[in-house]
């Protein structure tokens, strides 16, 4: 692992996760950020289909639900006496995902919690184990260990779990963030690089085997076609892994 935090760039601007979140919860959704694009692709690819193939009503837990982008999906494809358990640290971005699903979000229950500190309000909050645990995109700004010991601990045994993250590839680089309006200063939290290998020796710790390949992914190696699908900004990826998506079972 290689931390992010503090590195010296130009035009970047380190603070919180909760700030960070909460700074960029109004324009999350419309500044056309690549990587949840890239993410949306692979989710109705891989893990929608598991989803609608669920049989009855289920529980799922959603750690880092964000604007809710992925929170709409479960509520769909689910069957409707199914519960979600949507947690995020920042308030920013839960208000966003309660907007988002307004009217339809009877079966969602939503907790502002900080994964890494409040375990003990977390295990309060879901209660029995899950059998479905979704968690994009959040994995950089946590410690390995303290995200699958919780997906260990919220997860039934036999349930599966869906895990995405930064590639490695991208993640020495750079970090989540965006850019400020007015001065075109770039907004960084903290992150982690984190290797594919140290994440599945990570889950194995906790009972989590990976289920099929890895999925890696980025946004082609085609300028034109990449820019038409994931928008303007992917210009700057083409040709690059940026996106990493994991399948665990629960042993
Ligand atoms: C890049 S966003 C992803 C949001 C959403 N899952 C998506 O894919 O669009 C990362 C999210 O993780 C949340 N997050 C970061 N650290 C967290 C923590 N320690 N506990 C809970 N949520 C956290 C952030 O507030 C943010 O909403």
């Amino acid at each position: 692992m290689s931390s992010q935090h503090g590195t010296r760039a130009p035009n970047q601007q380190f603070t919180s996760n909760v700030d960070l979140y909460n700074g960029w919860s109004a324009t999350y959704d419309i500044d056309g950020n690549v990587m949840p694009a890239v993410d949306d692709v692979v989710f109705n690819d891989r893990v929608v289909p598991l989803l609608k193939s669920t049989e009855g009503d289920v529980r799922i837990l959603e750690i880092g639900c964000g604007t809710g982008r992925n929170t709409v999906k479960l509520r769909q494809d689910l069957s409707p006496g199914s519960t979600i358990y949507a947690v995020d640290v920042s308030d920013g971005m839960m208000q966003q995902a309660k907007k988002k699903l307004e009217g339809n979000s009877e079966n969602v229950n939503w907790a502002i919690l900080d994964l890494q500190t409040q375990g003990e309000e977390l295990a309060t909050f879901v209660g029995q184990p899950v059998d479905i645990f979704i968690s994009t995109l959040v994995l950089e700004h946590v410690e390995l260990d303290a995200f699958f010991a919780t997906l260990g601990a919220h997860l039934k045994s036999g349930g599966w779990a869906w895990v995405s993250n930064m590639h490695p590839f991208i993640g020495m680089h750079t970090g989540a963030g965006y850019k400020t309006g007015k001065d075109g200063v770039r907004v960084r939290g903290v992150s982690a690089n984190y290797e594919m290998q140290e994440v599945v020796d990570a889950a194995r710790k906790y009972g989590l085997e990976v289920e099929g390949d890895i999925v890696e992914a980025g946004v082609g190696d085609d300028e034109v076609e990449a820019v038409r699908q994931f928008g303007p900004r992917a210009k700057k990826c083409v040709g690059w892994k940026i996106f990493a998506g994991f399948l665990f079972k629960k042993v």
